[in-house]
């Protein structure tokens, strides 16, 4: 419980706090006790940016200047997501959330059935943020996928809704940090050949498709893909989970919404480079891809299939697939799972 009389001077304590650039706690600034955090937490829920991610981070860095090690954990409490803490604090790359059963994770030794139980406080906090990110909750919207970042940490957030599924469930994906090219080929994911491969395509200027199974790596592929093409070159990211991350170095558009796309090359045409899809889900990202391609914008997706038979026919059924390379990716749960490139087919 908040003690009242206390209030107004942790807050100001709190505030003094944000505004700290450096020796914070050598100034005595962000110095709080251990039974005074319960309440630090419950006010840093009050102080706001001027967006969801924004707002995060600045809580995630007034907690890591009163505690690193609690910080992540004391930022999701304020979003109502103390109950999924220490999962993410746990090494878990995915987090399945049915109300009423038990919580299923991906870790890298596995898939778990977890002894907590999915609670309707974290769903509901979820549903919250999609709706603070903007997001219509409407029976017309069942299905939607919203990204949340601070620190070296992104979510991506996928809810279902009635009439889906019976209840509102959530499934999270959590990449901690980026992976480099470098360090995809060191941890035997890609072999050298394979990334000279992938370069001659890209220099080619061919399309590149990034295909997998669930949870294969081919976020983490596009992305270290995106880090390596020059900076100046403009991208349009059509990204509704917000998985590619906001760089200054790079020229950006981002998209969240793929019904957009076509407005957004017609208005950009000539000055568009590359376009990125997040991931090639429904018809829509099918489409923005053809018109892309068409367009002879250099185009990079990821796609869920299990072989490159699958993916052509996949992508055939809206384009004709000329130009372009599939990078298939595979995985495989031993001791720990094992991803990596199986197959780059050019075309
Ligand atoms: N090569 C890799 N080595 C270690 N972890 C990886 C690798 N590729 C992906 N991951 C992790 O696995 C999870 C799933 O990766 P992601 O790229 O989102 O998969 P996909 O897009 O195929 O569903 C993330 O937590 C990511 O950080
Ligand atoms: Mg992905």
């Amino acid at each position: 419980m908040l003690l009242k009389s206390n209030f107004p001077h942790l807050l100001a304590r709190i505030v003094e706090c944000v505004e700290c650039k450096h020796a914070c706690l050598e100034k005595g600034l962000c110095v709080f006790a251990e039974e005074e955090m319960r309440d630090v937490v419950a006010l840093s829920s009050r102080i706001f940016s001027k967006d969801v991610d924004t707002t995060l981070q600045l809580r995630y860095e007034l907690f890591t200047k009163i505690n690193a090690e609690i910080a992540v954990r004391a930022t999701l409490a304020t979003v109502g997501l103390q109950g999924i803490a220490d999962l993410v604090e746990d090494e878990v790359e995915d987090i399945l959330l049915v109300p009423g059963r038990p919580i299923y994770v991906t870790k890298r030794s596995g898939k778990f059935k977890t002894s907590k139980t999915a609670d309707g406080a974290t769903i509901k906090s979820l549903l919250k943020l999609a709706q603070m990110k903007g997001i219509e909750l409407t029976t017309a919207n069942p299905s939607f996928r919203y990204g949340l970042r601070f620190g070296k940490m992104r979510m991506r957030v996928s809810l279902d809704l009635p009439p889906i599924v019976p209840n509102p469930q959530a499934y999270i994906r959590i990449h901690r940090s980026k992976i480099t090219l470098r360090q995809l080929v060191e941890s035997g994911f890609l072999t050298r050949e394979q990334l000279a491969e992938i370069f001659v395509a890209l220099k080619e200027g061919r399309h590149i498709v990034v295909a997998g199974p669930p949870g294969s790596g081919k976020t983490t592929l596009l992305a270290a893909l995106d880090d390596v093409i020059p900076g100046n070159l403009q991208r349009v990211y059509i990204d509704e989970a917000d998985e590619l991350e906001e760089d200054p170095d790079k020229n950006q558009i981002k998209i969240r919404d793929v019904n957009k796309a076509r407005q957004i090359y017609a208005s950009l045409n000539r000055n568009i480079d590359l376009v990125f899809i997040g991931e090639l889900q429904y018809e829509d990202h099918f489409h923005a891809f053809k018109t892309a391609t068409e367009m002879g914008l250099q185009t990079f997706a990821t796609m869920h299939s299990a072989t490159v038979e699958e993916a052509l026919r996949r992508l055939e059924r809206y384009t004709e697939v000329k130009n372009t390379a599939i990078v298939q990716l595979a995985k495989r749960y031993g001791a720990v799972i094992e991803r990596r490139v199986v197959e780059i087919y050019v075309k």
